[in-house]
């Protein structure tokens, strides 16, 4: 059993290792997988000069929605590795769909080799992705070392709060990361209540239906989708009751 594959599965939601073979069927119906690309788009537009030349990478990009939705607002590259092989044959429909192939470039990757080669970027982005390249101090870190001097972070994550049994840090253990790191935070945006209610629903509905057909395929393994279900709520109760999901802009200095 492997620690990408751990996390792998937690970055999905997922309690079991037999769940990855699924997840691709689990979430056909879904294209956004976390993070919000209008969110990322707006404060990209407000704080950051983009040109043709602007060099994007989005690490764990899982169906391609944060980068096809770049490219087409701001017409710049962008780079999206995830490494289910399923997400990425989507992405880069995606692109297709939307005229951008010529600006993505989507690649099967463990990230965590990825952050060893991918440098000199203007702006890197990690949606929604956990743990998965280490606590979330060292995630700022890995992140600084791929943007250039004065190069743009983006993180979707969340901020716990004093109660939240330390699985997330607060708003001010975060701050000290980013001091520890060499990086600013330039702005915040905060998932809105009612439209996370709205949109969990939708999602879990879909998720549900996927599920059952499942269930039904395979009923020696109706647990593990059973479990899926499970997880999933708990994940949309979590961000609608005990956390603050927040999408950061921070700046390398
Ligand atoms: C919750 S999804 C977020 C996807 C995307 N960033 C978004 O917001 O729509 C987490 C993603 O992390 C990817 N992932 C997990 N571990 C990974 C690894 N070691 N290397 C690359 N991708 C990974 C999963 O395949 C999944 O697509």
């Amino acid at each position: 059993m492997s620690n990408v594959e751990e996390k792998l599965a937690k970055s999905l939601t997922a309690e079991f290792l037999e769940l990855i073979p699924y997840l691709p069927y689990l979430l056909q119906d879904l294209w956004e997988l976390g993070s919000s690309p209008k969110d990322i788009i707006d404060m990209i537009l407000k704080h950051i000069q983009v040109s043709e030349n602007t060099k994007i990478l989005d690490l764990a990009c899982g169906k391609g929605a944060v980068s096809v939705q770049i490219a087409k607002a701001l017409g710049c590259k962008i780079k999206g590795i995830d490494i289910i092989p399923e997400f990425i044959d989507f992405a880069n429909k995606k692109a297709q769909e939307y005229g951008v192939e010529k600006l993505c470039e989507f690649k099967v990757g463990d990230i965590n080799k990825a952050v060893m080669v991918e440098k000199d970027y203007d702006i890197v982005i990690l949606g929604a992705v956990g743990d998965v390249l280490g606590t979330p101090e060292e995630t700022i870190q890995i992140l600084k070392g791929i943007v250039k001097n004065g190069g743009y972070i983006v993180v979707d994550d969340a901020y716990g709060n004093d109660n939240s049994n330390g699985s997330y840090p607060t708003r001010e253990k975060w701050f000290l990361f980013f001091q520890k790191a060499g990086v600013k935070l330039l702005d915040e945006r905060f998932n809105e209540d009612d439209e996370l209610e709205s949109l969990n629903d939708k999602q879990q509905s879909l998720i549900v239906m996927r599920a059952n057909e499942l269930k039904e395929q395979h009923p020696d393994k109706a647990y593990l989708f059973d479990s899926y279900i499970k997880s999933q709520q708990a994940e949309c109760e979590e961000l609608e009751n005990e956390i603050s999901g927040v999408t950061m802009l921070l700046c390398a200095l």
